[in-house]
């Protein structure tokens, strides 16, 4: 059996102290969640403080990507030790943002995630297509592309420590959402990519969320999906009361 794993993307909100402030309100909300990793990515500056604010709960901290080198000439970036030095333990690398944005490849997404193994850090790696891309009917070519180049060079070991959240762009803070079958069917895929990477047992263990307007609403019916094992939740992961939601999706 998969653990489901829930994760908040704060992505770029929040100062230090809206992060406690939020923290602090989410803490009783989910103190009695252990069938459920709750964890929250949140912005460098925040890292160290929410590390604190968790403290006495299950929550788990992340941050939102992470440098592929060790140390050196890499100006703007963050290496896996100073993240690990602050209280990270979970990082997402790959989000579509950041493909978007700033010219993240698949190639930059591999180098990161190995460096995240490499440094005990668990990494969230995220994979999805454009809306482009989904009426075009390249989905699954488009995931191929993004799964083989995100994991090149991985062993069976490697990638069992891995989570994969499967985030269609097109559901990303639009308040559409993917329907359960929809993010079920190719979270079925995903693992299938995997088998032929892997091995079918290996693709069995693997976690995959869904991401993508995940919300209070939604929540328990995109999880009771067979492949669907948890959710990368943005809005919704900064009300306190929304996220613990999503976390107690099953009641
Ligand atoms: P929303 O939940 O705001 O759609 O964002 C999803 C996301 O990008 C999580 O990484």
């Amino acid at each position: 059996m998969r653990k489901p794993i829930i994760a908040g993307n704060w992505k770029m909100n929040n100062t230090q102290a809206e992060a406690v402030e939020l923290i602090n309100a989410l803490k009783p909300l989910v103190a009695d969640v252990t069938k459920t990793d709750v964890v929250v990515c949140v912005p460098y500056t925040c890292i160290e403080k929410v590390k604190k604010a968790v403290r006495g709960s299950k929550i788990k901290v992340g941050a939102e990507n992470v440098a592929w080198a060790d140390k050196g000439a890499f100006t703007g970036e963050i290496s896996a030790n100073m993240l690990k030095e602050v209280g990270a333990e979970y990082v997402i690398i790959g989000h579509s943002e950041r493909r978007q944005y700033f010219g993240e490849t698949d190639k930059t997404v591999n180098m990161r995630t190995v460096q995240a193994l490499k440094n005990d850090l668990k990494p969230i790696v995220c994979v999805g297509e454009t809306l482009d891309e989904r009426e075009g009917g390249i989905t699954n070519k488009v995931l191929d592309t993004q799964l083989y180049g995100a994991f090149e060079g991985f062993t069976q070991d490697d990638i069992k420590k891995v989570v994969i959240a499967y985030e269609p762009v097109w559901a990303i803070g639009t308040g559409k959402t993917a329907t359960s079958e929809q993010a079920n069917d190719t979270i079925k895929y995903i693992r299938k990519v995997l088998a032929k990477m892997f091995t079918r047992p290996v693709a069995n263990k693997v976690r995959i969320q869904y991401g993508g307007s995940m919300n209070p609403k939604n929540a328990s019916e995109l999880m009771a999906m067979s492949d669907i094992d948890g959710g990368l939740i943005g809005g919704a992961s900064l009300k306190a009361e929304d996220f613990s939601k999503v976390v107690k999706f099953n009641g």
